[in-house]
């Protein structure tokens, strides 16, 4: 059978406006930096802290959000680091580059993330995991037994408040170009205080303090300017960029709910997600099949977190993390999507009942 081709990809990237980003770099030009903590870098940390109400003091900008993770961990005091079954393997390689051993733990049915460890332990932190573009400023400032860094890394287009971050606490957002706020590639990680926030800057810069004296040996995480004036870029466009995800995010919506369909989306209204993720439980084939069905009419689809971080690290896979990966699917969500694009996808979800 020849393949239709793919007419309605799962994801379309935009990027930012090149010739904001352009302007932006005049700045560094005219001080000629380019990286090593430049006036952009500078600029970029206080718009972030602006939108996410912290200090700027306690944010960091790195070159990924997989180095932001890393930065606090390595940063953070503890020796272990428990993250959840389900979750992209990025969350995993963060612990693996800060040097902390791991416990992978099962997530909640009803949330799809990793609930609080029932003991106390002096040497565990907790990794919980956003899943898809939620946002949870709550969680950051409650009290719970173990500090926490969050991997949050799908959701800075939601709307933060971070004001009230518990002083053990971090999370961390990715400007990867799929993501809402997306640039190319970037990291951002709120601390809760302004020391833990200068260790894991320091940390990225090989470890080096400002009378380049080593303090602790870390690695080459830092952002460059070139990197910021993009992210500064899209911040700049932030409310067009809104607008386009939450009008994409209602057709996915409406066509869910016409059709019968349970969709993450529904459970996060007013906050916006790049993901439009559908619980396929109900419908009798396989998701590989399904998978299929999708290619076959021309329409991309992702499985979003396919692997057992739990196998990964050579146990098991937990119980709900697997439910999860079995039943539920990435359907097409991008920017400027048409409703026309929806409908379709919607026409051939409503066939899938009928596949063996
Ligand atoms: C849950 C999760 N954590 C971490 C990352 C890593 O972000 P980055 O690509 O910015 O390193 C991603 C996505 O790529 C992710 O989905």
């Amino acid at each position: 059978v020849a393949l239709k081709r793919i007419d309605i990809p799962v994801i379309r990237p935009l990027g930012p406006n090149p010739r904001v980003a352009v302007d932006y770099l005049e700045m560094s030009f005219a001080r000629g930096q380019f990286s090593n903590f430049g006036p952009l870098v500078n600029l970029l940390e206080q718009r972030l802290a602006d939108r996410l109400q912290v200090p700027s003091s306690n944010v960091v900008v790195f070159s990924n959000a997989t180095s932001a993770l890393a930065a606090a961990l390595a940063t953070s005091g503890r020796k272990v680091a428990r993250i959840p079954d389900l979750s992209f393997v990025a969350t995993l390689s963060a612990v693996r580059q800060a040097g902390l051993s791991v416990r992978v733990d099962d997530v909640s049915p009803d949330t799809w993330m990793l609930p609080e460890a029932e003991t106390a332990d002096s040497d565990l932190i907790n990794v919980p995991v956003l899943p898809f573009g939620r946002v949870d400023s709550q969680l950051l400032g409650s009290q719970s037994l173990h500090p926490m860094v969050v991997d949050g890394a799908a959701s800075l287009g939601g709307d933060w408040n971070l004001a009230d971050i518990k002083s053990e606490n971090s999370v961390v957002f990715s400007m990867h170009a799929t993501k809402p706020l997306g640039s190319g590639e970037g990291g951002i990680a709120v601390f809760g205080n302004s020391d833990w926030a200068r260790s894991a800057r320091e940390w990225s810069n090989f470890g080096m303090n400002s009378s380049r004296h080593i303090t602790q040996v870390g690695t080459n995480a830092k952002m460059s300017e070139f990197q910021a004036a993009f992210c500064l870029s899209a911040l700049d466009n932030w409310a067009e960029e809104k607008h386009e995800w939450l009008e994409a995010n209602d057709l996915a919506i409406q066509a869910s709910s016409r059709l019968g369909l349970e969709t993450l989306l529904k459970s996060q209204a007013g906050n916006i997600s790049s993901y439009w993720i559908v619980d396929f439980r109900s419908i009798k084939a396989t998701l590989p099949r399904i998978v299929d069905y999708f290619s076959s009419q021309g329409i991309g689809t992702r499985s979003w977190w396919p692997h057992s971080l739990g196998e990964l690290v050579g146990g098991e896979t937990k119980t709900y993390s697997e439910e999860f990966r079995r039943g539920f699917l990435g359907l097409p969500m991008y920017r400027r999507i048409t409703k026309k694009e929806v409908e379709s996808v919607a026409k051939t979800t409503e066939k899938l009942a009928t596949l063996g």
